[in-house]
């Protein structure tokens, strides 16, 4: 009787896994009818019952029948089951059961979203966007904007040449030349985009880096508007406490020309480590545009003016999300980019 029970033990265990990986209610009655059919496996050990002695079989017949009714109960829920979930017969089901999948969003990284955020404030205050490309040729990056031949002001920029004409550009600047060529005053434009210096690599610098650029000419452009458009995008950017603090510099193709600072956006000025205890920081290049650049792309300095900025914006990035080493927006680790 032993090895009776044992197989009715394990003919249970088959037929319950048996029950439980059945996708289709046809299947399904095919697996009924082998185990629990008039002439199937069951039936043939309730047979093999008549072999055994009275009290034994008694026992055994007991046992036989629970499994039998246990089987027959999982037979008839699993077919309620597979009616509620095999639809038009078909042999796949979808199962209600199975844990979800996880739709993982993107997002922008932090630079494009503060470029976008930049670009917003400026286009509210009517400026346009334009691109220009990434690989600029000496003219553009360099001569139009009146820089002399071989004068140390190129050495202000260490320049990635690609070949003796062609290179990645230092600044947004050239952008300004492309614009001014297309098209006749007033012009007022935004373009940001990607600067290339060989610079080396630290926590405030890196060979690589987004500025924007943003140019106004028209008649009677003033200095006066080069500030009043600073200080509002400031004031946008930062919050209304921010000042400026224009200090006289030079560009080759502004005159006059001024690096522009606000006041620290996280000691308000009064200074802190950020600063170096300055209370100032420098974010800016700007002028008035050069006349001889008016000259080289043929607009008339004597009609018209125009003003020029240029600003990093990963500089900016690190004001504005308080972090401390430039290299984290280039190294894409996700735990970083998951805070943004
Ligand atoms: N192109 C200059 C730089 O990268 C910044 C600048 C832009 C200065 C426009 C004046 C006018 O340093």
């Amino acid at each position: 009787m032993g090895e009776l029970l044992k197989s009715l033990e394990g003919l249970r265990k088959e037929v319950k896994e048996k029950i439980d990986k059945a996708f289709s209610s046809s299947q399904l009655e095919k697996i009924k009818s082998v185990y629990l059919g008039r002439k199937g496996v069951l039936a043939s050990s309730f047979k093999d019952l008549s072999a055994l002695p009275e009290e034994k079989r008694r026992e055994a017949g007991r046992i036989a029948n629970e499994i039998k009714s246990e089987l027959h109960k999982l037979f008839s829920q699993k077919q309620e089951y597979l009616k509620i979930s095999d639809r038009g017969g078909k042999e796949e089901i979808f199962d209600y059961t199975l844990p979800g999948k996880k739709n993982l969003s993107g997002r922008f990284h932090p630079l494009t979203q503060l470029s976008s955020q930049i670009v917003e404030i400026f286009y509210g205050m009517g400026f346009e966007v334009v691109y220009g490309p990434d690989v600029e040729t000496n003219y553009y990056n360099f001569d139009a904007l009146n820089f002399p031949q071989d004068h140390p002001a190129r050495d202000m920029m260490d320049t990635f040449y690609i070949d003796e004409k062609r290179l990645l550009r230092t600044h947004t600047s050239p952008v300004q030349i492309r614009v001014f060529e297309k098209r006749k005053p007033p012009a007022r434009i935004l373009a940001p985009g990607r600067v290339y210096r060989n610079e080396a690599i630290n926590a405030r610098s890196y060979c690589v880096f987004y500025q924007v650029e943003g140019f106004y000419v028209d008649r009677d452009v003033t200095m006066a508007d080069l500030k009043g458009v600073l200080l509002a995008f400031f004031q946008k950017l930062f919050g209304k406490d921010v000042r400026l603090r224009f200090r006289a510099s030079f560009f080759p193709f502004t005159e006059p020309s001024a690096e522009v600072d606000i006041s620290c956006v996280i000691c308000g000025g009064k200074g802190c480590s950020v600063c170096k205890h300055r209370g100032w920081l420098e974010v800016v290049g700007a002028g008035m545009i050069d006349p001889e650049v008016f000259r080289a792309v043929g607009y008339d300095p004597e009609v018209y003016s125009g003003y020029a900025f240029g600003m990093g914006i990963d500089r900016m990035a690190l004001l504005k999300y308080r972090i401390d080493d430039i290299r984290l927006f280039w190294e894409n680790d996700l735990r970083f980019l998951r805070q943004f």
